[in-house]
């Protein structure tokens, strides 16, 4: 049961059909103050419809809805506010949070259609970069709300793993490179390998022609040239994922750059064939100017295709391969120009799919003010970051609860979720100020914040050895003021969850845990729950509830709650 849309059902039945009961949903607002009811209707938008005061409109709703889960229905202006009926809302929350447990706030209008979720993408032989690390959070949490939501999450790494600097840093490799070194440092080795051949080639142009040699044997299946290829991108792989490991993030495919080089023939002549190459010196290009965007490159002058080509012939293996409801990018706003071409050009091709499409950009991270760039020695290497938190996480343990019996398996919790949470508490737009102190604090709107507030609701249930099944069936007394609170954030739950799956914005979830961590504490310091009264196993139960919507939310954000911390 859903209070929101029953409160929309009954309202749409009141109008009679004027207004789609979808958007009479969408306009129902929570009122600040609980002085104003537990849900509020604004009528400004029917006075158009109607040609009537907002006011009056609401006068007249208020006499016609009537339903069991209302106590009473108040008119304020042009506000209908609604008071549920605690009695009945409390005890449905509550016990649908003991049977349902994790599975408390989902939805089923995603009807298990697939949505392949192109996410954390980095580019073979270079360090893993902040952007791919804002990528790899927010897709893995946009895969976990979506399939929350009834779909089925399909996570795609698309490797950056072709190009012409494949025949440089096999020309580098060639010329300067150590096997020993390359394995004990990879990403390292073959960064400084990279880095050594563009340097000596500004003194030495015939390395570029060297390089481009190299590129033009491995596209033509060279065995040294591919054998080298597929030794670095697998030693680049082994890295990446210490990273995914210790984030616990996993992947469906692999699939990268390389993966379409034999299925982009195809894509240049469905183009042709559509009528929709053109020749722009000398090269190969879809003209976009009704769609006001710059031309799509396809083909170099020297037949090379690019980045361009291959996405198109990955969306076109994603729609037939899975048969996508939808197809999201997770990638940063410097490639909005990029996607804008993708779809354009695919919609130009005949692809009604194109609109399913959906480039997710997000902001950068910065410090201090400025981009975090992993170019010239301004290198952050993801790995030292989060393994820096752990060690503070580490270290707060150390202070705050030294008997705790596995530290280094929470410090990882902690240190760790704090990196997520940090990244993925404000819109994904925002830039972020990156922060470890901040992170890793204890009080405000953090990860640690969270998961300490589930650590402590969890161990009053320890201390009180509560079990689900000694759960009263009748729990709601009539002096739950404060209980009320509580109960009212718990029922707000799967709105937020729609709300996050609709804009794939984990925020909304990550903002709506902080909000409930938030009441619970402060009723827990104004109600004794371990006091002995009639009341405690109702109010355990409560306590219980919590502790289940907190764990779930951490999960949809790819974040672990420990017990104990
Ligand atoms: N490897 C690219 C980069 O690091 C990101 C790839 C994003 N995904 C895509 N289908 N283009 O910038």
């Amino acid at each position: 049961m859903n209070f929101k849309k029953g409160l929309a059902e009954v309202l749409y039945q009141a109008l009679e059909g004027e207004l789609a009961s979808q958007n009479i949903e969408q306009l129902i607002e929570k009122p600040k103050n609980q002085d104003h009811g537990d849900l509020a209707f604004p009528c400004f938008s029917l006075a158009k419809l109607k040609r009537k005061a907002p006011n009056l409109i609401a006068q007249e709703l208020s006499e016609k809805i009537q339903s069991p889960t209302f106590e009473k229905v108040e008119v304020v202006g042009a506000y209908l506010n609604v008071f549920l009926n605690k009695k009945l809302v409390a005890e449905h929350i509550i016990n649908s949070i003991i049977t349902e447990k994790g599975k408390y706030g989902a939805h089923d209008f995603g009807q298990g259609g697939n949505v392949t979720i192109d996410m954390s993408s980095p580019n073979i032989a270079k360090p893993f970069s902040m952007g791919h690390l804002r990528s790899t959070v927010i897709g893995n949490a946009i895969a976990l709300i979506v399939e929350k939501c009834g779909y089925k999450p399909i996570k795609i790494n698309h490797l950056g793993d072709w190009g012409t600097q494949f025949g440089k840093l096999i020309s580098a490799y060639k010329r300067w490179g150590d096997v020993e070194k390359v394995k004990a440092n990879p990403i390292k080795e073959l960064l400084a390998l990279y880095i050594k051949f563009h340097a000596e080639a500004e003194t030495n142009p015939a390395l570029e022609d060297e390089g481009r040699g190299w590129f033009k044997k491995l596209e033509d299946g060279d065995q040294e040239a591919h054998s080298l290829w597929q030794w670095f991108r697998d030693e680049s792989l082994k890295e990446f994922s210490r990273i995914y490991q210790l984030m616990n993030v996993e992947f469906d495919s692999y699939a990268g750059e390389a993966f379409y080089n034999d299925k982009m023939d195809r894509v240049v002549q469905l183009l042709e064939e559509k009528q929709l190459l053109v020749e722009s010196d000398q090269a190969q290009v879809v003209e976009l100017t009704e769609e006001e965007l710059p031309p799509c490159l396809i083909k170099k002058s020297d037949g090379a295709t690019l980045y361009a080509t291959r996405d198109l012939a990955a969306a076109i293996y994603r729609k037939e391969n899975y048969d996508f409801a939808q197809s999201l990018y997770v990638v940063g706003h410097e490639q909005s120009l990029h996607f804008k071409q993708l779809i354009a050009v695919l919609n130009k091709a005949g692809f009604e799919w194109a609109d399913k499409m959906v480039h997710i950009p997000f902001g950068m991270m910065l410090k201090d003010g400025k981009k975090m760039s992993t170019r010239k020695g301004k290198v952050v290497l993801l790995e030292e970051v989060l393994n820096e938190s752990i060690t503070m996480a580490r270290y707060n343990i150390e202070e705050k609860n030294p008997n705790l019996a596995d530290k280094d398996g929470v410090a990882k919790q902690v240190g760790v979720g704090a990196v997520i949470f940090h990244d993925l508490k404000n819109n994904r737009m925002n830039d972020i100020e990156f922060s470890l102190e901040e992170m890793l604090r204890f009080e405000g709107e953090t990860g640690p914040y969270v998961q300490y507030t589930f650590a402590r609701a969890s161990s009053i249930l320890r201390k009180a050895g509560w079990k689900a099944e000694s759960a009263p069936a009748s729990v709601y007394q009539t002096t739950w003021e404060n209980e009320w609170k509580v109960i009212s954030m718990l029922m707000d739950f799967s709105s937020a969850i729609k709300r996050a799956c609709e804009n794939y914005d984990p925020s909304q979830v990550a903002k709506y845990i902080v909000d409930l961590a938030q009441v619970f504490n402060k009723y827990y310091a104004e109600v004794k729950v371990l006091e002995q009264s009639e009341e405690q196993s109702a109010r355990l139960a409560l306590v219980y509830s919590v502790t289940v919507v907190l764990k779930e939310g951490l999960r949809l954000l790819g974040i672990e709650a420990p017990e104990e911390m």
